[in-house]
């Protein structure tokens, strides 16, 4: 008997550490995949046995939803205004992954009284043991509020594409960055890929001036083939990963969480949702 209530004790008292991770996912350049590179990734993840919930943290159209073709219809605001719970704001999809949507309510925090403060921060809160990880899917580019959300997670996906322009843009970003905080985790998807070898020397660039100029050293995630799959399922607003489960996209992504799941999380530090919240509090300030 005692030794069970001490089992319990020790489930609990876990079970209160535990912390989701947070990981935020960007790109400089706009439309190079982020919003379909975190739902389908997040759906993996799922699939293998985690707890994920979706940030849509996109101010402008809101990403996630539109990929699904659901409407959700409460955000973070209604949290801190309206004193909604977490659960009240959550749209929990038939595909067992959850979404909540930013709205402007992370903007807002600032001129908040202490009540509402400590309200949201009690809702937020609780996605550390409801979550494994929170995935936030970011608008793309240098703005205040992307670099609030590259600073204050856990890790950072930065999304490109083999194109120039995205690779310039995925390196601004970065280098933008680094100069307000040099502690930051990234990880490298390139997306739209004709086969590996683009994969890799589109990789080779980044990691090589970011080696160079910042001293950074950028780890390669995965590759994404560019799959004309993709486009179908978006227009369907079904996630490639459940509609076309052998298309090439699909197996790229299941490789990449897979070994994202193998090589690291469980070795690293997860800050978790509070933590982050904090941050990005600090930021604003
Ligand atoms: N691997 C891929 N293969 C083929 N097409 C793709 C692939 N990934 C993305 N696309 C195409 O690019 C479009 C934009 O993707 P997505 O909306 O995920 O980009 P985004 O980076 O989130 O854009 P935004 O910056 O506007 O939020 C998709 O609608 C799809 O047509
Ligand atoms: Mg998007």
């Amino acid at each position: 008997m005692n030794d069970q209530a001490a089992k319990l004790r020790q489930l609990v008292s876990q079970n209160r550490n535990k912390k989701a991770r947070v990981i935020t996912v960007t790109s400089g350049k706009g439309g190079v995949g982020k919003s379909n590179f975190t739902l389908n990734f997040a759906l993996c993840l799922k699939e293998l046995g985690k707890k994920v919930v979706i940030l849509d943290a996109d101010l402008g159209l809101a990403n996630i939803d539109v990929l699904l073709g659901v409407s959700t219809k409460l955000n973070l605001a209604n949290i801190i205004y309206e004193d909604k719970t977490i659960w009240d704001v959550m749209y929990k999809s038939e595909y067992g992954i959850d979404i909540v949507s930013g709205g402007s309510g992370i903007n807002d925090l600032l001129n908040l009284e202490e009540r509402q403060l400590q309200h949201f921060f009690t809702q937020i809160e609780s996605l550390n043991q409801y979550a494994d990880f929170v995935i936030i899917d970011t608008g793309a580019g240098l703005s205040k509020e992307t670099t609030r959300f590259i600073i204050s997670a856990d890790e950072v996906i930065l999304v490109t594409t083999p194109e120039p322009t995205s690779i310039t843009d995925a390196y601004a970003i970065i280098k933008m960055v680094h100069s307000i905080s040099t502690d930051i985790n990234y990880r490298l998807i390139i997306n739209r890929v004709a086969n590996e070898q683009e994969g890799k020397s589109t990789a080779d660039k980044l990691q090589l001036v970011t080696k160079r100029f910042l001293n950074i050293d950028l780890s390669l995630l995965g590759n994404l083939p560019d799959d004309k799959n993709v486009q179908k399922a978006v227009k369907r607003q079904k996630p490639f990963y459940l509609t076309y489960p052998n298309t090439e996209a699909s197996l790229a992504i299941k490789d990449i969480a897979n070994i994202f799941l193998d090589i690291k999380v469980e070795k690293e530090t997860s800050h978790g949702i509070t933590s982050f919240m904090s941050k990005m509090l600090n930021l604003l300030k």
